[in-house]
């Protein structure tokens, strides 16, 4: 880069002098449009639970899915991620309860196409964690994580899902060739318009911890995802990982963790021509939530977070702020 002029003639202090021109100069914005709520749904009838891990988020249970639903719409926010808290008793070493259409996902997923038509779009993830009783994305065996058999059952999960109405499909689960194979499938039954949002590069981090209480998988959990999940040193590996997964056909892909991988967010958007997305996870949210209540830092560390998304070239994120903050936004 070449600079032009030197002080004391040239003061990049002036740009600055007053919020108009601050405002003039903004290189990125963001705007409710790039918005995603993650939201939680549990059995049972008239809740709004919370989740001690995550201040200020709540579990609904379906009948009460209109309360942030409703908020959601209103603000304009564009898309909800519905994700389940599945009662142990329905969960099993296979997952069996990922492919049940009466299961919590399919519920919340006819009740809001009932209810708000095309206002909201719905995407769902597609994993066993939330349903299997050793807490893995995948089938377990003999101690590993078996990747065909795994994504022979993410086909059909994503399929189900798809029938329900969910409008994005986004696998998290981490397996090798689910992108192309649910593709196929969602095309061969006439599901073309069915996007694919790619957790591309998603890497094994403690940052889930509250997520993982959320969903009720915590405990369950045996051993890590390292397996399966990217290694937290690499990140040549996430442009495989991406290149793949477009090359398979995904739509837009996904990295996550959010905050501590910029650098991943920023050469996914220089390498390759496709909406990336970032996901601010349940670790983040709940580290900068406590420290506001703690009143360590200040309530404006949200924006600021968020617009650090827009700066590495996330053409959205997901995260739990979406509707505190998305009227303020507009
Ligand atoms: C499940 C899944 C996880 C998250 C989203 N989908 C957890 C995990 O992989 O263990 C994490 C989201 C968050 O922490 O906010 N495949």
């Amino acid at each position: 880069m070449i600079i032009t002029g030197k002080y004391p003639n040239l003061r990049l202090r002036r740009n600055r002098k007053s919020d108009w021109t601050r405002r003039l100069v903004q290189e990125n914005n963001l705007s409710v449009n790039d918005l995603i709520l993650p939201i939680f749904v549990i059995d049972g009838k008239n809740k709004k639970e919370s989740i001690k891990t995550m201040p200020g988020v709540y579990r609904y249970s379906i009948d009460k899915l209109p309360l942030i639903i409703d908020r959601a719409v209103k603000s304009k926010i564009p898309l909800v991620a519905i994700f389940p808290y599945t009662n142990s008793k329905l969960k099993n070493n296979f997952g069996h309860e990922a492919l049940n259409e009466s299961n919590l996902v399919c519920r919340a997923i006819r009740l809001i196409k009932k209810k708000y038509k095309n206002k909201i779009g719905i995407m769902c993830d597609v994993a066993l964690d939330p349903y299997t009783s050793h807490g893995h994305d995948g089938l377990l065996s003999k101690g590993k994580i078996l990747n065909d058999e795994t994504v022979n059952i993410l086909i059909k999960q994503s399929l189900l899902q798809a029938e329900m109405g969910c409008d994005v499909i986004a696998p998290s689960d981490m397996m090798d060739g689910r992108i192309g194979k649910i593709r196929k499938a969602l095309d061969k039954k006439n599901f073309q318009d069915v996007q694919i949002l790619s957790y591309a590069a998603k890497y094994a981090s403690s940052f889930y911890g509250p997520f993982r209480d959320a969903v009720g998988s915590k405990n369950l959990l045996k051993g890590d995802k390292k397996t399966y999940q990217m290694d937290f040193s690499n990140n040549q590996e996430a442009l495989r990982e991406i290149a793949l997964d477009i090359k398979e056909g995904a739509d837009m892909v996904m990295v996550k963790p959010g905050m501590p991988y910029l650098d991943i967010i920023k050469s996914v958007k220089e390498n390759f021509k496709i909406p990336v997305f970032a996901y601010q996870v349940s670790g983040e949210y709940s580290l900068i939530k406590n420290g506001i209540n703690k009143k360590i830092i200040n309530e404006n560390s949200i924006i600021e977070s968020l617009m650090s998304f827009k700066r590495a070239g996330a053409s959205a994120i997901v995260t739990y702020f979406a509707d505190k903050i998305a009227n303020t936004l507009r």
